[in-house]
């Protein structure tokens, strides 16, 4: 099987790709390659941008899977015009020339963000999607855009995701659990914006699990699912990197407790997945950590600009 991964040299991608090539698909990568390369040698990357494709350069392909656009808030917020463009326009974009071209599936990497602030109730695919900021709203409007396309001929799959944390060979230090690691190995303090706001976690691995189950999926399914390894508050997460990265590095952790007002709050319930994709999580706060750690060496300075999305963005924009 042939699989086109759009934006697949990013955080998501740079893990999922050997995935997927492990599992004997074939995989070409088209990527702007904001955040550089970091995939195995002899990956076919083509680097365009995604709005300069045309339905040739989706044919041939059995599946297309999207991981593009502007990944987080302040992204969104830098550029609000881009973000409802890559995030809103681009993902319909691509899902309509991919159906032009024959592809057969389109995965969509939505995120549990379009739920914007709920209280108390775990959400399903069906609880009202209502969130009041650029990202959120977009990342709704590009999963609106590719399911209605989808027929009988056009599998649709869209995997709301919680937040990815954990270690990936493009790192990103700018998402929950890996801030919070860095802070506890580099000045032995975990600042926990807000104790009691919930967040969907979903482990790295666990995501390509989610994508991998999505590829394989019967080509009747689609629709929409919620991933995530758990549901965790913000003050959880805290203590259990604390208590994990105290006994990985034999050093007393604080906590700094923060009272921040956030516009997300969010728990989701992700029994959808297991049902109908097979999907199952098998990674706690913890392995996600212990993953981390044992990456160390490899990450050099932690507060190195390419970390941070938001850091790169400003420098792509001011050029
Ligand atoms: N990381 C998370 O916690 C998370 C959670 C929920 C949803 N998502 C979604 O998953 C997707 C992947 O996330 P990520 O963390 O890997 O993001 P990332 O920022 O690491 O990667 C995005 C990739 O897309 C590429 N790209 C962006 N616009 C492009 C264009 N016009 N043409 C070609 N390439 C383009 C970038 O160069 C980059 O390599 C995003 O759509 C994001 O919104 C991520």
């Amino acid at each position: 099987m042939k699989i086109l991964v759009a934006g697949g040299a990013g955080y998501i991608g740079s893990a999922l790709v050997p995935e997927l090539l492990d599992h004997g698909y074939e995989v070409v990568v088209i990527d702007l390659l904001w955040f550089g390369n970091y995939l195995q040698a002899g990956v076919k990357v083509i680097q365009k941008d995604l709005f300069k494709c045309e339905k040739k350069d989706m044919e041939g392909f059995d599946q297309v899977i999207f991981l593009a656009g502007l990944s987080n808030d302040p992204m969104a917020e830098y550029s609000p015009s881009k973000n409802f463009v890559y995030n809103g326009a681009l993902p319909s974009y691509i899902a309509y020339i991919a159906k032009l071209a024959g592809v057969k599936r389109f995965i969509y990497a939505s995120s549990c963000s379009v739920y914007g602030y709920t209280v108390d109730k775990l959400y399903d695919e069906n609880s009202p999607a209502i969130s009041s900021y650029p990202y959120g709203i977009s990342k709704l409007q590009g999963e609106f855009g590719a399911l209605e396309l989808a027929d009988k001929n056009f599998s649709v799959i869209s995997l709301r995701q919680g937040t990815v944390c954990g270690h990936s060979p493009r790192m990103r230090f700018d998402l929950i659990v890996n801030t919070m690691f860095r802070d506890a190995f580099s000045k032995g303090k975990i600042i926990v914006n807000n104790p009691s706001i919930w967040r969907p976690i979903l482990s790295i691995n666990d995501a390509v699990r989610a994508y991998l189950r999505a590829v394989q999926a019967n080509y009747s399914i689609g629709g929409i699912f919620n991933v995530a390894s758990d549901n965790y508050t913000v003050g959880q997460v805290g203590d259990n990197v604390r208590d994990d990265m105290s006994v990985l590095t034999g050093q007393k952790i604080q906590i700094e407790l923060l009272n921040r007002q956030d516009l997300r709050n969010y728990k989701v319930n992700f029994n959808k997945a297991k049902t109908y994709l097979g999907y199952l999580p098998k990674e706690n706060i913890t392995d996600i950590v212990k993953n981390m750690y044992h990456h160390l060496d490899t990450y050099g300075d932690l507060s190195n600009d390419a970390y941070y999305n938001i850091q790169v963005f400003k420098k792509i924009e001011s050029h």
